[in-house]
């Protein structure tokens, strides 16, 4: 697909986008994972340097080309994710988290692979990862709370125009999605319906958009590349 006929409104800024599935180790040689194969992440990278954008693409697990244009940095777990994603996002003006984070992660992981044996097995216990679209949030509330004070030497604010999340919705789609977008801090939200074969490692895609203190845009299926536009169609107006 030839990227032709954008506008360069995104030139000059500096954009980071997160893609694909975190994997949580069990063992060294499982995990747990999710579906998510980092199309619709490398939409938007690809589009947002399509259209100028400085990208940094931030990938979990994904068996994608690189998009021309953009920096790619690797992750496996949430927490690498994390921090890939909040040292990019210093001083970013765009932060997008299209990557599914696995919200749990074996509390304990082997040192060596688990064995069969003769009994039931022992089960998984799971704790909490960290909500890194959330966190961002509450770093930009942080960094316009100190706004004035003179910043700490060497440190870069985490102060993005616009945070962008995803959600993965299968029921009352519209009335989770409005819920997550108050509750994550966040400026757009892109709300996918998932299941019956929808979204996951298909090239098009359908979505709303909900917009904090705006109406929502809805994006009819077609290519991932047209999710991605609309949002940075969006992003672009919200810029100062
Ligand atoms: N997200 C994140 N860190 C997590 C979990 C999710 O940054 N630990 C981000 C995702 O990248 C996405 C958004 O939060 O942009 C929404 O993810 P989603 O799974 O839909 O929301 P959750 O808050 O995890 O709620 P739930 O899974 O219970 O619906
Ligand atoms: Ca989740």
């Amino acid at each position: 697909r030839v990227l032709r006929g954008r506008p360069r409104d995104l030139a000059g800024r500096r954009v980071v986008v997160s893609a694909g599935g975190t994997r949580e180790a069990i063992d060294p040689v499982r995990f747990l994972g999710n579906r998510s194969t980092g199309l619709q992440g490398y939409a938007l990278a690809r589009t947002a340097a399509a259209r100028g954008a400085e990208v940094t693409l931030v990938a979990a697990n994904v068996a994608l080309p690189d998009p021309a244009g953009a920096t790619v940095v690797r992750a496996e777990s949430a927490a690498q994710l994390r921090e890939a994603v909040l040292a990019a996002s210093a001083g970013a003006d765009v932060v997008v988290m299209a990557a599914a984070v696995a919200d749990f992660r074996p509390a304990d992981r082997h040192d060596v692979k688990i064995k069969k044996t003769d009994g039931e097995p022992e089960p998984i216990r799971l704790t909490k990862n960290p909500d890194i679209l959330a966190e961002l949030g509450e770093l930009r509330r942080a960094a316009r709370e100190a706004a004035g004070d003179p910043a700490p030497a060497g440190r870069v604010a985490v102060d993005p125009a616009v945070i962008v999340g995803f959600a993965a919705e299968t029921h009352d789609v519209l009335a989770n999605g409005q819920a997550k977008l108050a509750r994550k801090g966040c400026d757009l939200l892109v709300v996918n319906q998932v299941g019956e074969g929808r979204a996951f490692g298909t090239p098009d895609n359908a979505a709303t958009v909900l917009v904090a203190g705006g109406e929502p845009v809805e994006v009819p299926l077609g290519p991932k590349e047209d999710v991605a536009d609309a949002v940075w169609d969006l992003v672009a107006a919200r810029l100062p």
